[in-house]
């Protein structure tokens, strides 16, 4: 067995050698070139050398994988191999959407193969482990890496960890797949203020019922590793919380992967307030369960003295070995090390056209159709003048989004490009404004506030020539993700303005947002008339909005994020409490849960989308209105497609627990289901509900259904929903 296999090795290994598995350096070096001589590169090449290291990140490319598996193996005392981790995040070269973009499709499957193709791409040039998917649940939009999640919800957000997952790790001992991820353990989301690493402070239930099910339901998909993260959670840094890594993870889940701290999250516990010096983090660290340490250097250079001292005991160090050796079994590097490592293969794979196919399918499940009135949308596709305008419509580098690291800057299909493969219309262009500009390293500039407004004259001009303008706006695909927190939520720089000029001239707009996280955008949803929101959908970007916008693809996608309508509602969300003052119909008392200045009720609710089929529910029936432990009820409800149009819809049922032991949310997602319907054909969809959909973290500390009264609700949204109300009885 594997266990025997790693035991095997762990009998021939020094304690050094089995701390050295537990370290992970990032190898920014020529590694192919001569041996570095000095400074850090020197060290970890040394390192390298006498097995002091377990897995490297950042090194790509098969020449540079095989360069440093080829050292571990040949030139180490036991010749390990080395694991190579990479921020896979939404595809290696080939971009799919940003992940959020992915949620907004509500298609498993679709999500599920989209990750495949980033393993298989990924694995061709040698890498065998991607930081990916992160799990984290968001209500903040402010917070940048929003656009790596899968929104709000913790069920949609579980069960596209499971996808995720498995579309990364398919079958490990083929050469197309890779380990994957599950982080940031745990909070990450709910950084306070928004503000990325910020402090997390979250009661118990709301840990438990909103933050935890994606990572729970990640283990039970049998996922490799978890990432800790930065932040601290009520007060303990992630990284040195034994309750999460050992308690809960280790314990109670029987995880038996192994956590890696996230980039130098272990020497933070010194700014944190929370360690003297790297070696007590370490100490804490290694003691709460964090088994590899990302570029801290704490653990290659105190562990050993901590043992001698007796702060950490051998088993622990033993425990953290084994979970890493057992994943490159698991994998079948001890086999082959160089499974990954074929020049030939690489060179065929990377970039294959069924890649772009995928990606392309894709980005269109994943556009929300957010307006659509008097039918702007689709586009008729000939004998017309369009005015497309935006400068984040001829950016072929913004669409790739945000954590692309491997994939070359202009690289993506613009709108521009896309709309021109319409060639019976005329397409007139003009930029309007910039939105970025500059480049650090592998980061656009944030670089937000852009005031030049010389190019609104020339779009004035373009959009009065035209039948209908189309308008590109939004974030760069850079202005979001990791360190890109917002206090704004708008239009970057001066776009809502040039929207307004452009609106005063010809309101034909159809509003074309590209972004990497809700935005804050009233006066466009009162004043344009269709909105199709378009994220940062990857490498294929503008032809997948150019055959939504000309209705060869009909949209389909629905909101997994609320929009809200003013920066202040900020952190909003669907599944809320009720307080002791909803909002009733009483405008004349101020004494309720509100604002005296704005509505309660978001912009665009999740699961939000309209579609160029017209969809209507009706018929909601339950099989019964009561049912106890063991039984289940049946829901059903009829849904027509009153149009000429064949199209997609989410169909999502939605329940309330009336009373419960801790306050229970307005409505909670407990199922949907993607359904496609011909033109005015009518389906019946059916949902059932057991013990285990109404279950959820009672104040018992238990994860159980409790007896009451339910409302069900069910219908294309989160805010457009028919109800029934049924009993639950626990006996
Ligand atoms: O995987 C990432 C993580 O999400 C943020 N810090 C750096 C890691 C490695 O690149």
């Amino acid at each position: 067995s594997i266990d025997q296999k790693v035991d095997s090795v762990m009998q021939l290994m020094t304690l050094e050698e089995k701390i050295g598995q537990l370290n992970q350096y990032n190898g920014f070096w020529d590694v192919t070139g001569p041996a570095p001589k000095e400074g850090q590169a020197a060290k970890k090449y040394e390192d390298l050398k006498n097995g002091l290291v377990g897995s490297m990140l950042n090194v790509k490319g098969v020449k540079d994988v095989y360069a440093l598996q080829k050292i571990a193996v040949e030139q180490t005392r036991l010749g390990i191999p080395l694991l190579f981790g990479f921020d896979v995040v939404h595809g290696y070269k080939t971009i799919s959407p940003i992940p959020l973009a992915e949620a907004a499709s509500w298609d498993l499957e679709a999500i599920k193969k989209s990750a495949a193709i980033a393993a298989e791409e990924s694995a061709a040039v040698g890498i065998n482990w991607t930081f990916a998917p992160m799990v984290d649940i968001s209500r903040d939009a402010r917070w940048g890496r929003s656009m790596e999640g899968a929104g709000e919800d913790p069920y949609l957000g579980s069960l596209i960890a499971i996808a995720r997952i498995e579309g990364f790790q398919g079958d490990l001992s083929s050469n197309k797949s890779i380990l994957a991820c599950a982080k940031h353990f745990a909070g990450y989301g709910f950084a306070e203020s928004g503000r990325d690493y910020n402090t997390v402070f979250v009661s118990d239930e709301i840990l438990h019922n909103v933050i935890l099910p994606p990572f729970k339901a990640s283990v039970a998909a049998g996922v490799k590793t978890f990432m800790n993260s930065f932040n601290d959670l009520n007060g303990i840094p992630a990284t040195g919380s034994a309750f999460l890594q050992r308690d809960l993870l280790k314990e109670d889940w029987k995880f038996d992967g192994f956590v890696v701290s996230d980039w130098g999250s272990i020497n933070e516990m010194i700014p944190h307030g929370y360690a003297k010096d790297s070696k007590q983090a370490a100490e804490i660290a290694i003691n709460a369960g964090s088994d590899m340490d990302m570029e801290s250097y704490a653990y290659v250079a105190h562990l050993r003295t901590l043992v001698e001292e007796g702060k950490v005991a051998v088993a622990h160090i033993d425990d953290a070995a084994r979970r890493i050796l057992r994943t490159k079994f698991e994998l079948g590097l001890f086999e082959n090390p160089y499974k990954y490592c074929d020049e030939a293969y690489e060179k065929a794979t990377v970039g294959k056209p069924d890649f772009h196919e995928g990606v392309l399918d894709m980005a269109k499940k994943s556009i929300v159709l957010l307006k659509n009135e008097s039918h702007l949308l689709p586009l008729k596709k000939s004998g017309q003048k369009i005015a497309l305008i935006g400068a984040l419509a001829n950016d072929k580098t913004s669409p790739l989004g945000s954590w692309r690291i491997a994939a070359d800057d202009n690289t993506a299909v613009s709108v521009l490009e896309g709309m021109q493969k319409y060639p019976n219309n005329e397409l007139l262009y003009a930029k309007g404004a910039d939105v970025a500009v500059g480049r650090t390293q592998f980061m656009w500039e944030t670089k937000i506030n852009m005031t030049d407004t010389s190019g609104f004259a020339e779009a004035i001009e373009t959009a009065k020539k035209a039948d209908v303008v189309v308008m590109v706006l939004g974030e760069h695909g850079l202005q979001s993700g990791e360190g890109r927190s917002r206090a704004d939520l708008g239009l970057p720089g001066v776009q809502q303005q040039l929207l307004e000029a452009v609106a005063e001239v010809n309101p034909n707009i159809v509003l074309v947002l590209t972004n990497g996280r809700p935005l804050a955008i009233p006066w466009a949803a009162e004043n344009i008339p269709a909105i199709v929101e378009a994220w940062h959908l990857g490498t294929q970007s503008g032809n997948a909005i150019a055959q939504v916008l000309y209705g060869d693809y009909n949209p389909s996608g629905k909101l997994p994020m609320t929009f809200p309508r003013n920066i202040g509602q900020v952190p909003i969300y669907y599944n809320h409490k009720n307080t002791g003052r909803p909002v009733m119909n009483e405008p004349e008392s101020v004494f309720w849960s509100h604002y005296i200045d704005e509505k309660n009720t978001p912009l665009y609710a999740f699961g939000h989308g309209l579609s160029y089929s017209k969809f209507e529910y009706t018929d909601l029936k339950l099989s019964s209105t009561t049912f106890s432990k063991n039984g289940s009820i049946q829901v059903s409800v009829t849904l027509k497609n009153n149009s000429n149009v064949p199209g997609k819809e989410v169909v999502q049922l939605y329940i309330r627990d009336l009373v419960g032991s801790y306050i229970r949310p307005v409505k909670e997602l407990k199922g949907f289901e993607l359904v496609s319907l011909a033109a005015n054909e009518t389906k019946t969809i059916t949902f059932t509900i057991d013990e285990s959909t109404l279950a959820f973290y009672t104040a018992n500390n238990r994860w159980e259904a409790e007896e009451g009264e339910f409302t069900v609700f069910v219908g294309g949204s989160s805010d457009q929903n028919l109800t029934s109300n049924f009993q639950y009885t626990n006996n």
